[in-house]
């Protein structure tokens, strides 16, 4: 599946897999929690098209400016400032997504249950959450101190159960390098290290595809 705004995205294989098993088309209402810069909420509005709808819920409020920069051309995108711990949106919705976010909440259940609840019967959550100390420059495991839970990635599956969550698939997945290139660049601006010519195994990205099956 091709993304357009994600092409520089290392993690967009993971991505594009998960949304490839999901059969997400156009007119699909999705909610990308924690959206960030809105980079996936972004590639989202690109595949729904312009009778779906994307709500980017973030709790910091300069990521809705920032979303709505990305999504000048996206009137589908609709940027809401909200904690995923209060997360109620205006419609139930087919897909509740989440990337690089549970590890920063203070009670990662909580969230995924949230998400769980804002999908109508038969529709889908996915997540996907690093297992940090995983990754390895040179050989040396990663490090997050500012993360809540940087390991997070670990427990999803179990995590996903817990909320009540069918899944349909999961699994990990890391990006990999050498030298100059996309890899290099990622750690470059997540840790503002250079790694110069060291191998680099960024964190696993652990991803679930889970469905809200009707009882
Ligand atoms: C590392 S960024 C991930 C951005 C995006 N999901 C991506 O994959 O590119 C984490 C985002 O989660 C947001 N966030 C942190 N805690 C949150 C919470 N409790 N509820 C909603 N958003 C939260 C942060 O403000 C930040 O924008």
């Amino acid at each position: 599946m091709e993304m357009r705004g994600l092409r520089d995205d290392v993690y967009r294989r993971p991505l594009a897999t998960a949304l490839d098993r999901l059969g997400i088309g156009p007119g699909w209402t999705c909610v990308d929690v924690g959206a960030g810069a809105g980079d996936v909420s972004v590639a989202l509005a690109e595949i729904v098209g312009r009778d779906g709808r994307v709500y980017a819920v973030d709790s910091d409020p300069e990521a809705r400016d920032e979303v709505a920069k990305a999504a000048a051309a996206h009137s589908q995108v609709l940027a809401i400032t909200q904690a995923g711990e209060d997360l109620r949106l205006p419609e139930p919705v087919d897909l509740a997504f989440c990337r690089f976010l549970l590890l920063h909440v203070v009670d990662p259940a909580v969230v995924l249950a949230r998400m769980a609840a804002s999908v109508r019967p038969g529709g889908w959550v996915v997540a996907q959450e690093p297992i940090t100390s995983a990754g390895r420059i040179n050989g040396q495991p990663f490090s997050m101190p500012d993360a809540l839970h940087p390991d997070i990635g670990a427990m999803l599956p179990a995590l996903a159960r817990q909320a009540g969550l069918f899944i349909v698939d999961t699994w990990a997945e890391a990006p990999a390098g050498a030298g100059p290139g996309p890899v290099a660049d990622y750690l470059t601006l997540l840790t503002e290290v250079d790694p110069g010519d060291d191998p680099v195994v960024l964190p696993p990205l652990v991803t679930v595809v889970a469905q809200v099956r009707a009882d």
